[in-house]
């Protein structure tokens, strides 16, 4: 790492099971973590905006990272961004041209209090989540995504700059069947990795604790093409006047409850945290069953939030997962106090434990 964020230059390397990272407020341990995710998918999950991730002061950032997978394939990815814009990204020396040939390549699960709004926010924010989860597991998906929200950004183009009522109802009526034919394709595709997603889901918490009632929800409410073109036809007057296509699966929400209710509006921060947590191991199980790849797991900040039992239940819980081969998945974690983790005789399922001290500006 190069000039990012707080790290002037820092090179660390990972042990193949569990490494942890550990120092104050601000040492720069989150930022280790968010280059791991931004060499794995082309960007941050802190920021949309490259520049924030560029060390105050200096020309650009610039991250490098070797992976190797289990059967010894290597690859070499790079990532930088300067102060004017330019960006690079790199895998084995060549330059591609869309971030989205990386995805599915080196894969990661961030589990941060970054992603508590998971939990807590909005539909976008659930949306993004499978969204993101789903591309990286099929290319398919993804391409799919892709082609409807370069429909609706047209059409939406068209309700908000037409100003020729006439011309407008015309183009709309042109727009309707790809909308559909997309829209239906990415709800049915979207539906089946969902319920896959969901019954991973629930065999995770099953076996944390038989006694917790957590489920999510997703219903599709059309699955007849007709019956979509007809939902886009009677909410056009409003979408005329709101200026943005209102129906379709980009206005999707995926319901969290636990039990019964909804986390958003009754679970407390350990709750969310808890949910969340077991979210992101069956996200680890199926991002490791669709590609066939282990995940690492990037786990930050582990001990916010969740009294000590819990803690521990849930490290332990971590721990007894394997990968197809009885190995352990690389897992990296941060914390900023290490006692905690002697203390309580965590991680005896590794055969390694690599740690490394951040003290000031990055360094290791
Ligand atoms: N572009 C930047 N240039 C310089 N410093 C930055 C930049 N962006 C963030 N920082 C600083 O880098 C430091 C490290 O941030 P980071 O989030 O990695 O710390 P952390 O070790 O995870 O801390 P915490 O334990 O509080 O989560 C912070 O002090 C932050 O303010
Ligand atoms: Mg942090």
């Amino acid at each position: 790492m190069i000039s990012f964020r707080n790290h002037k230059k820092t090179n660390i390397s990972f042990d193949p099971g569990l490494t942890i990272i550990w120092g104050e407020n601000g040492s720069g341990k989150t930022s280790i973590l968010e280059a791991i995710h931004s060499l794995s998918f082309g960007k941050s999950f802190r920021t949309n905006n490259k520049r924030d991730l560029i060390k105050k002061g200096d020309e650009g950032f610039y991250l490098k990272g070797d992976f190797k997978s289990k059967n010894n394939a290597k690859n070499t990815v790079s990532l930088s961004q300067d102060i004017k814009g330019n960006k690079k990204i790199t895998i084995n020396q060549k330059t591609i041209k869309k971030r989205k040939e990386l995805f599915g390549l080196n894969n990661v699960v961030v589990f941060s209090p970054e992603e508590e709004e998971i939990t807590k926010g909005s539909p976008s924010i659930r949306r993004n989540y499978f969204d993101k989860m789903f591309s990286i597991c099929s290319s398919i998906y993804l391409e799919k995504l892709l082609s409807y929200n370069k429909i609706i950004k047209q059409r939406n183009t068209l309700l908000k700059t037409e100003k020729n009522t006439k011309k407008k109802e015309k183009e709309l009526d042109i727009w309707d069947e790809p909308l559909s034919n997309c829209g239906m394709g990415l709800w049915l595709h979207r539906e089946k990795l969902m319920k896959q997603f969901i019954g991973f889901f629930i065999k995770v918490v099953q076996r944390f604790d038989k006694n917790l009632l957590l489920d999510i929800n997703y219903n599709l409410k059309i699955r007849k093409k007709e019956e979509h073109i007809n939902a886009i036809k009677n909410s056009r007057l409003e979408d005329i006047k709101k200026g943005y296509t209102s129906f379709g699966p980009h206005r999707d929400d995926v319901l969290f409850r636990w039990d019964k209710k909804k986390i958003k509006n009754h679970g407390s921060q350990g709750e969310h945290k808890l949910f969340l947590a077991l979210l992101k191991i069956s996200e680890h199980l199926f991002i490791s069953k669709k590609t066939e790849k282990t995940p690492i797991f990037l786990i930050d900040d582990m001990f916010a939030n969740l009294d000590k039992e819990r803690s521990k239940k849930l490290l332990r819980f971590v721990e007894t997962f394997k990968n197809k081969n009885k190995e352990k998945s690389q897992t990296i974690i941060t914390t900023t106090n290490i006692i905690n983790i002697k203390e309580n005789g965590l991680f005896s399922e590794y055969k390694n434990i690599k740690k490394y001290h951040l003290v000031e500006n990055g360094t290791a």
